[in-house]
């Protein structure tokens, strides 16, 4: 399948873009900088300069244009403040939905939540993740919602809990990537919403129990 990545330079971007390239799926990767062109390509994808923020949606949807599935992994980032939660957790996945895409799977993240209290940017960014997802379930898109727990730089260990709730539990990026590859190759997971993190179950069982 071909399968459009926002913020396609993103740690699990990257990851999540070998991933689809080894099993013979076509991946572009929208990123804003031509510097990181060469690591997209790397990975073994197609790099496109689009930047989510700036760019306006007919813009996105030419960068997305022929393909089979979207994938949301972009992230305003750990430095930032609350306004770029807005436009990019927020604003930036909400115009994916709008690019003609049926097929949409988000990296939430748990505790996403619109009405997350709390005056901190960590709450205003649980509050854009917890507003897109609940713009994507009303959207009418075959969307599945990944929500994982805080991220490590581990390798994969294929193993993983994946449930409507969770304890908030840490998850590499090797594994959250390999989520998200099991979904995008499972129709049947269009619906779901779930929280990820390490755990005892292989990916793929783990991803083929939500559908029971
Ligand atoms: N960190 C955690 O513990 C945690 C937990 C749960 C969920 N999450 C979520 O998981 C997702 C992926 O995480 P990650 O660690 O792989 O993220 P990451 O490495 O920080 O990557 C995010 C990517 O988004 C790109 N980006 C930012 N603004 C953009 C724009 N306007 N247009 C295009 N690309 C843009 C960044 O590119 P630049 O380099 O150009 O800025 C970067 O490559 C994020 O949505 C994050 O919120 C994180």
């Amino acid at each position: 399948m071909k399968v459009a990545i926002a913020g396609g330079h993103g740690k699990i971007a990257l990851l999540l873009t070998q991933l689809l390239a080894g099993r013979g799926d076509e991946v572009r990767g929208l990123i804003r900088r031509a510097e990181h062109e060469q690591d997209v390509r790397a990975a073994g994808g197609e790099p496109v300069l689009c930047d989510i923020e700036r760019e306006p949606v007919q813009a996105v949807a030419t960068a997305a244009a022929g393909c089979d599935a979207v994938v949301f992994a972009a992230g305003a980032g750990p430095g930032s403040g609350a306004e770029r939660k807005w436009t990019v957790d927020y604003a930036g996945a909400v115009k994916l939905m709008a690019v003609g895409v049926e097929r949409y799977v988000m990296i939430s993240s748990v505790g996403a939540d619109p009405d997350a209290e709390g005056e901190d940017v960590f709450a205003a960014y649980l509050r854009a993740k917890g507003r897109a997802d609940a713009e994507l379930q009303a959207s009418g898109l075959a969307y599945t919602i990944v929500r994982p727990g805080p991220l490590t730089d581990e390798p994969a260990t294929g193993l993983v809990s994946l449930a409507e709730r969770l304890d908030r539990r840490e998850i590499t990026r090797a594994d959250t990537a390999a989520i998200v590859a099991g979904a995008l190759a499972d129709p049947r997971l269009a619906g779901a919403t779930f929280v990820a993190t390490g755990g005892k179950t292989p990916v793929g069982d783990a991803l083929a129990a939500l559908l029971a």
